[in-house]
């Protein structure tokens, strides 16, 4: 501390770039360390890191509750919405010029994801705050940096990073959530569930552009037609009864406006863990649980579509197929064969997003476009052998055509928000209104064929620097491109975005992009990598860990490697 007050004043109103003279050192305060990772070059450059780090016997945060991955994850996410509120309110305002003053941590959404911005186990526990380092002009203000390098900080250490200070209630509750979460949905497969709602689920948000529930007055509870209810155990509140949907294909049928893409929705973010309150806090499904969606105009590179798309115009290859903008039914059909080729278990399609020439076809169009002069089997005629042949589930929001009645296992309709299983009724409309359409798909699927990228199409320079930032959660800045994610929609969280970025720039240098792995091999090493070594591995800048990192899926991963511009692949046959 002595120290750090010595530097203080002996910087005070010097250039601002003599505050790099703090970059890697660390200062020993009463009951933490104060550690500058990194100083920003001005007052209005990206903000500067400094980490506080708090050995366990000052915190004291129970062991059980930070062992073990799941509640690690969930105690870390605990204490960063924690110190995220504590700097609010500690927050004195600006304090000179450009981001002077500012104290922030890594936002959290309704998600909880694993991230970088605190670190907890037996010896210690870590946050990561971006600050502004105070000046007035381009001078060091160096009394407003002893405010809050002395008072603001350790003011935030006190009551963000000591469990004396937590509500035991709220934490534990929030602690044993995530765990039921993650306990719920790795019981899904074994059960023969893709996905489980709980009763009295919140499903619909405040808005397109606010993820929080709509409020308790204005929202239908959700509720479990009788016979899909099942009863899941989970290790804290005992016994949770909802609607389990069972594998195969579900169709998600009803009338405009009555719920059906915010089950959907729902069911797209079920592969994480949502806060306590949040209203999707029971609601899971399959962790390879992937939502595809048309996407005209994406690039495609290299992708077998063939089970989907053949005879294209001017003999274009569709075995190996590559478009700089992909239309409508060729970028769903490209988006599908993807998720396929990395694993995945379970699709998820809504309608509203969904090109209508890829999903149906009936028989008076059968009538008037021969099937010689359609390049497009529909995806009614190709969803049945996914699930037979290799095992993907699906699940569909189709509330325009009836056609689907034939392929589905399960018909849920909505209604007034609820969900009814109409699975005998549907049928018997199906074998009393037969639809005269002839099967499409063949005899069996078709190839899924692996793709292997090369290394030197993924470049992450930019002249002669490595230059990746993401911008929001829908884009990266990659070298000189810019990869747009806008409709990956299982990204939730800007700090996945930076994550993708910089997770694929790791990939490069550490040559698990390396001209031999196929994509599908790349991510699952990725995911290895970030199970066995932690999410700081994926930093580039060597040790000196980044606060604002979050984990995406192989999947999301894969989508952004899919959607650089200038990547080429090899198709492994
Ligand atoms: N359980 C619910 N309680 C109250 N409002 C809900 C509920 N579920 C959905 N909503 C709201 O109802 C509206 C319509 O929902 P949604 O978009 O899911 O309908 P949809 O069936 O997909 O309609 P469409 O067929 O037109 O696509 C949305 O504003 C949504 O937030
Ligand atoms: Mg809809």
């Amino acid at each position: 501390m002595k120290k750090l007050e010595r530097i203080l004043s002996r910087i005070d109103g010097k250039s601002y770039k003599a505050y790099k003279d703090l970059q890697g050192q660390t200062f020993h305060f009463e009951d933490f360390d104060m550690i500058f990772s990194y100083i920003q070059g001005d007052p209005f450059a990206s903000p500067s890191m400094i980490s506080v780090k708090i050995p366990s016997g000052n915190a004291r945060f129970p062991r059980e509750s930070f062992e073990g991955k799941v509640r690690n994850r969930a105690t870390a996410d605990h204490i960063n919405r924690t110190m995220d509120r504590m700097i609010g309110r500690s927050r004195k305002g600006k304090k000179g010029s450009g981001k002077s003053g500012m104290i922030v941590i890594d936002t959290c959404g309704q998600e909880i994801l694993q991230k970088s911005s605190v670190v907890i186990n037996g010896d210690f526990v870590e946050a990561r705050l971006y600050v502004g380092l105070p000046a007035f002009g381009r001078k060091i203000a160096g009394k407003k940096a002893w405010e809050m390098l002395f008072r603001d900080i350790p003011a935030i250490v006190e009551q963000g990073l000591k469990f004396s200070n937590y509500n035991a209630k709220d934490f534990w509750k929030h602690v044993h959530s995530v765990e039921d979460q993650a306990f719920m949905r790795e019981s899904l497969s074994s059960r023969g569930l893709v996905a489980f709602i709980a009763d009295g689920s919140i499903l619909p948000r405040i808005s397109g552009v606010n993820q929080r529930p709509l409020c308790s007055s204005e929202a239908v509870a959700f509720r479990s037609p009788p016979s899909l209810c099942i009863e899941m155990e989970t290790p804290n509140v005992g016994t949770v009864s909802g609607m389990g949907i069972p594998e195969g294909i579900t169709l998600i049928a009803g009338g405009g406006y009555h719920g059906k893409s915010t089950l959907l929705r729902a069911l797209e973010r079920g592969v994480y863990d949502h806060i306590p309150g949040d209203g999707r806090e029971r609601v899971v499904s399959l962790p390879k649980a992937v939502k595809i969606r048309a996407e005209d105009g994406r690039r495609v590179e290299g992708v077998n579509i063939s089970p989907f798309i053949n005879n294209l115009p001017l003999g274009k290859d569709t075995v190996h197929f590559c478009s700089d903008e992909a239309s409508g039914s060729t970028s769903q059909a490209a988006n599908i064969m993807e998720a396929v080729e990395i694993g995945s278990d379970l699709l998820l399609l809504d309608e509203d997003t969904s090109a209508t020439n890829f999903m149906i076809r009936d028989t008076r169009m059968q009538r008037l476009v021969a099937k010689e002069r359609e390049p497009i089997t529909p995806f009614v005629d190709k969803v049945r052998q996914l699930y037979n042949e290799k095992g993907i589930s699906t699940v569909i929001v189709m509330g325009g055509s009836g056609d689907y009645f034939d392929v589905a296992d399960n018909i849920i309709m909505m209604d007034d928000f609820l969900p009814l299983d109409v699975t005998c009724e549907a049928r018997k409309i199906a074998s009393e209104n037969l639809t005269g359409r002839s099967k499409e798909g063949g005899g069996s699927f078709g190839e899924i064929t692996p793709r292997v990228p090369l290394p030197e199409s993924i470049d992450p320079e930019k002249g002669r620097k490595v230059k990746i930032k993401a911008r929001g959660n829908e884009n990266i800045q990659f070298g000189y491109e810019s990869i747009k994610l806008g409709y990956v929609e299982q990204i939730v969280h800007d700090s996945q975005t930076r994550a993708i970025g910089d997770i694929i720039y790791y990939a490069l240098r550490n040559k698990i992009i390396d001209e031999k792995n196929t994509l599908s091999e790349i991510v699952w090493k990725l995911e290895d990598v970030l199970d066995n070594y932690g999410i700081d591995e994926i930093s580039p800048f060597g040790n000196n860990p980044v606060g604002n990192h979050a984990r995406p899926r192989p999947f999301e991963i894969a989508a952004a490697i899919n959607r650089l511009r200038t990547l080429e692949v090899e198709q492994k046959v």
